[in-house]
Order: C-alpha cells, then sequence, then structure tokens
C-alpha cells in the first residue's frame, strides 16, 4: 500500500502534482505583489499568504493531498511567502513540509509556525522544544522564519525558549497569537512585556474589533500583524447570490474573497493576511488581493456599510 509520504515523493518526482489546470497558469502574467515591511527587520513579505487550519487540515487529513500540491504550487509560483501553520492543526504542518522540500521549493517559503504544549495554563520546556524540533523536521530548513506561541500558551515559559532560539539563529522572528476577545488583554499586556517581531489575530469586515484594541499597540511597538480569519466566518454565505458593488473594480477586486481580502489587508498595521484554503484556483483568487491597490480609508468605510447591509448568516440549529 501506498503510504502518505510515498505518495508524496512518487506524485513530486513525476511532476503529477503540478498538473495545475492550463487556464489558471495563464490566468495572469506574474506580476509584484504588493508587499509590507516587517517592522522590526524592514523585510518585505507579500500582503496576502496562505492558512492551513479549515479545509487546509481536512485535506491534509484525507490523504488524497494532491490539491494541497497544487495550492502551494501556485502561492510559490505567484511569489507568494507567507505560510501560517501550526502543530495543532493535524496533519496540515507535516504534508506542507514535505510537500515544498519533496517540490524543491521549501526555502523560499515564509514558514510561520507555532508552539504550544500548554496544559493547565503551564508549558513543558523539554516538551515545547521536542515539538519545534519536529517542526524543524518537516520544513527541511535550518531557520524557521517565524515561530508563535499559540493561543498565549504560557508566555514566560514559551516565549522564553523562542527568545533564546532566536538569539542563537534558528528562528527570525518571534510571536504571539489569540483570536479568542477575552485574550485580547492578556494579548495586549504581553506586547508591552515581550519583544515580540508578530503577533497574529482575527480582522474582518465584519470583526473589526482588533483594529480598536490591539492594532495601535502593534504600530506604537512595532509589531508585525498575520491577519486569521478574514472571512470572518460567515462572510461568504451572506454575500451568497448577493452582487459584488461594481467600485470594487476601482481597486481591483473582482470577486467576493478579494473584496473582504483586500479590507483586511488595507489596515496600514497588517503586515500579512493569511486565509486558508485548499483550492488552486481560491489560492490564485487570494493572490489577486495583493495586486491593483488596497482599498483607501473612504473605500474601506464604504465596505463596511456593504458588509453590514449583507443579508445576516442563517441561525445554526442546536
Ligand atoms: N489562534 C490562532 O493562531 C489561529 C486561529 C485561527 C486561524 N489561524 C490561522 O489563520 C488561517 C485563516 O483562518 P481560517 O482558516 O479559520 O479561516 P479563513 O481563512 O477565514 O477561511 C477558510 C475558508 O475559506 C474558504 N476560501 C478560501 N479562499 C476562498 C476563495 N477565494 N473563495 C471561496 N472560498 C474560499 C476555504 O475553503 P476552500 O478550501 O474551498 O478554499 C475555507 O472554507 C488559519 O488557516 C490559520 O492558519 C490561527
Amino acid at each position: 500500500m501506498l503510504t502518505r509520504r510515498d505518495w508524496i515523493r512518487t506524485t513530486a518526482a513525476t511532476g503529477a502534482v503540478l498538473s495545475l489546470n492550463p487556464r489558471i497558469l495563464s490566468a495572469w502574467k506574474r506580476q509584484e505583489l504588493i508587499s509590507r515591511a516587517i517592522p522590526s527587520s524592514g523585510e518585505q513579505v507579500p500582503i496576502i499568504g496562505l492558512g492551513s487550519s479549515a479545509t487546509f487540515r481536512r485535506v491534509a487529513g484525507s490523504g488524497e493531498v494532491e490539491p494541497l500540491g497544487e495550492v502551494l504550487r501556485t502561492f510559490v509560483d505567484r511569489g507568494a511567502r507567507v505560510f501560517d501553520t501550526a502543530p495543532s492543526y493535524g496533519d496540515s504542518e507535516e504534508v506542507a513540509g514535505e510537500l515544498a522540500t519533496e517540490m524543491g521549493f521549501s526555502d523560499r517559503i515564509f514558514w510561520a509556525t507555532k508552539v504550544n504544549v500548554a496544559r493547565g495554563g503551564s508549558a513543558d520546556a523539554a516538551a515545547a522544544r521536542a515539538q519545534i524540533e519536529r517542526s524543524f523536521e518537516y520544513f527541511g530548513v535550518d531557520a524557521i522564519d517565524l515561530i508563535q506561541v499559540h493561543n498565549l500558551g504560557d508566555p514566560p515559559t514559551q516565549v522564553g525558549i523562542l527568545q533564546e532560539l532566536k538569539q542563537e539563529g534558528r528562528i527570525r522572528y518571534l510571536g504571539i497569537t489569540s483570536t479568542r476577545k477575552q485574550q485580547y488583554p492578556a494579548l495586549a499586556q504581553a506586547m508591552q512585556d515581550y519583544p515580540l517581531d508578530f503577533i497574529g489575530i482575527d480582522y474582518a469586515a465584519n470583526n473589526t474589533s482588533a483594529a480598536d484594541e490591539i492594532f495601535p499597540i502593534a504600530m506604537d511597538q512595532g509589531i508585525g500583524i498575520l491577519v486569521y480569519v478574514p472571512f470572518g466566518r460567515n462572510l461568504f454565505t451572506r454575500a451568497s447570490g448577493q452582487e459584488l458593488p461594481e467600485w470594487a473594480a476601482e481597486f481591483g477586486a473582482t470577486t467576493w474573497a478579494q473584496f473582504f481580502l483586500k479590507f483586511a489587508a488595507a489596515h496600514p498595521a497588517v503586515t500579512c493576511v493569511t486565509p486558508a484554503t485548499s483550492n488552486p484556483e481560491h489560492m490564485l483568487d487570494n493572490i489577486g488581493t495583493a495586486m491593483g491597490r488596497l482599498p483607501d480609508e473612504d473605500e474601506q468605510a464604504r465596505m463596511l456599510e456593504v458588509v453590514e447591509a449583507l443579508p445576516p448568516a442563517p441561525r445554526r440549529r442546536g
């Protein structure tokens, strides 16, 4: 029986995972992507990245990982770089690392992973280090670009380990993530207490509280931001069957996905938006966010009005 690892080897070697629809491949000539500087270093990264929970995680766990190879190939070919993952996203971290290594472009990816072994608020340092070593094995790189403490798990222990690794040159940047409103005050405090390069946080056209509570601190402290959950959990459902405003074309948004992603990317505090996808066509769509221009403040205000006026999402049963 072919194991998942065998499958990745075979398909990568034969180029089968690169069988991306030619219509997609010829859709755009390579264009410079809109980029932002990482505040702590000035290094530029494209404003659009790729996340790996949600559907990416589901497909990674299915064993049928061919679409993820196409997603990653599209991502790298079009010049995107930031891939957000975590040891807790099922097989995502391992599968993405294997695919990128086998296809020979692991070193072109800005690997952004996480660490968290905290249970009941406290993390075992040896277990955290072991988790980090597994990430190194998966990505096959000498230095991981970014490791963040997932969901504020025991920052004194886990940020401490990341600081040591950064000093040793094994990681380039460190940070902390949270997408829970109740954790925002603790995140704000951690941003004052630790020398963070990044935070990861939820922000979307129907979920803007991070812009009030957290973004000003990030700008003040020179901390970069990865935006998570940029489709606000229900924006596609709410926009389904609704017409995209014609004026969105003025800043280059031709789909609802680009409309939502360009909104999230437009905030000046944001370094990169990392939507998850398991679909290469959606990957290409999302990369369109980093083309043309981003909406200005007046346009962002109009975008919020449009989103506010979308029908509510159907109530979940139960
Ligand atoms: N605490 C944390 O650290 C934390 C928490 C949450 C999220 N995150 C990170 O942030 C990433 C993004 O958040 P998320 O995964 O929750 O949600 P998301 O990126 O907001 O949404 C993913 C969903 O959008 C769909 N999608 C993507 N592009 C699309 C397009 N162009 N058109 C239509 N549908 C599209 C995907 O389906 P398809 O596969 O069909 O495209 C999937 O169902 C995560 O993957 C993870 O890396 C971190």
